[in-house]
């Protein structure tokens, strides 16, 4: 039997990134750099990056010398990954730049220089990614942008990978669109190693005033307008207002992610709660 929810973003692919950047004002993009940004920044922390050996800018204790030829590479994967859009940015973000410094330290003019061993901002090596998503529509949009990536088509709720399998988990927009975010959550952490992070991009139900009356009261009126002259798909629109409204509020998803064993490092909210960055870690000491 044919998904409802695949099949809808099966008919909408081909619009999928413009209409994104589109109704949200390129804020989209910006979220998703945050994200990585910080990302960067908490692995760095924890000394997963033994690139940033030398940097005279971070508080990261510097490491041996050789650690940089044995540092193994980021496992990532882009789930509900769509078009590749997230993992795109991860990769920018993570190859370029001092590992350890904050993205505001990064060696610009007029800012802290960073140093790495050979004089030169070093950032993070990373494997081919791995975007899974169930739409083949959306994956096949993949392949132009010429992402070092493997797509996957598979479902979030039950992935074809054995247990601690990967060092990140970035879920963009995805979690809401699954029948069941807690069974999502326990899977990402089944396959996510100890020690690495998931990180959930996601509209939640709005809960202060302002974003009760954006999403409402403005997003269905303009949003599936919107939607239907660029797309044809004025459903799809609606589906996209009406499953934020129905979704989890961004408190009571992060009481879920802890009942299922990770630590919520940090909850960003974006322009004023339209969207939030959730940063939850597998700790070390998970079996
Ligand atoms: C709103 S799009 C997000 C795409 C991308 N992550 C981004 O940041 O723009 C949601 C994606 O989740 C996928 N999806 C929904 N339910 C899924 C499931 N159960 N398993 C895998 N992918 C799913 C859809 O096919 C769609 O591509």
């Amino acid at each position: 039997m044919k998904n409802p929810v695949r099949h809808m973003f099966d008919g909408i692919a081909s619009r999928y990134d413009f209409l994104n950047h589109f109704l949200s004002c390129y804020q989209d993009v910006l979220w998703r750099r945050y994200c990585c940004k910080y990302l960067k920044k908490l692995m760095a922390v924890d000394g997963i990056a033994p690139e940033n050996a030398g940097c005279m800018t971070s508080n990261a204790p510097k490491v041996a010398d050789n650690a940089v030829e044995n540092a193994r590479k980021v496992r990532l994967l882009d789930l509900c990954g769509g078009t590749g859009d997230f993992a795109h940015t991860f990769r920018k973000i993570f190859e370029g730049g001092c590992a350890c410094c904050s993205a505001k330290a990064y060696p610009q003019k007029g800012t802290a220089q960073c140093l790495s061993q050979n004089g030169t901002a070093r950032g993070f090596a990373v494997e081919p990614a791995v975007i899974g998503d169930f739409s083949y529509g959306m994956l096949a949009e993949v392949k132009p942008k010429k992402i070092d990536a493997h797509a996957v088509q598979l479902d979030a709720m039950k992935m074809p990978f054995a247990e601690r399998q990967f060092d990140v988990i970035l879920n963009g927009f995805g979690m809401r669109n699954v029948p069941d975010a807690r069974g999502a959550l326990l899977e990402s952490y089944r396959v996510l190693d100890a020690g690495g992070y998931l990180c959930v991009l996601e509209f939640f139900s709005p809960r202060n005033l302002f974003n009760k009356f954006f999403y409402k009261v403005l997003a269905p009126l303009f949003i599936p307008v919107m939607g239907a002259f660029f797309s044809g798909k004025r459903d799809a629109y609606e589906y996209l207002v009406n499953s934020i409204i129905r979704f989890l509020p961004v408190d009571d998803f992060c009481k879920m992610a802890e009942e299922c064993g990770f630590e919520v490092k940090k909850v960003k909210m974006f322009d004023g709660g339209i969207s939030f960055g959730v940063f939850l870690h597998k700790p070390e000491s998970a079996a």
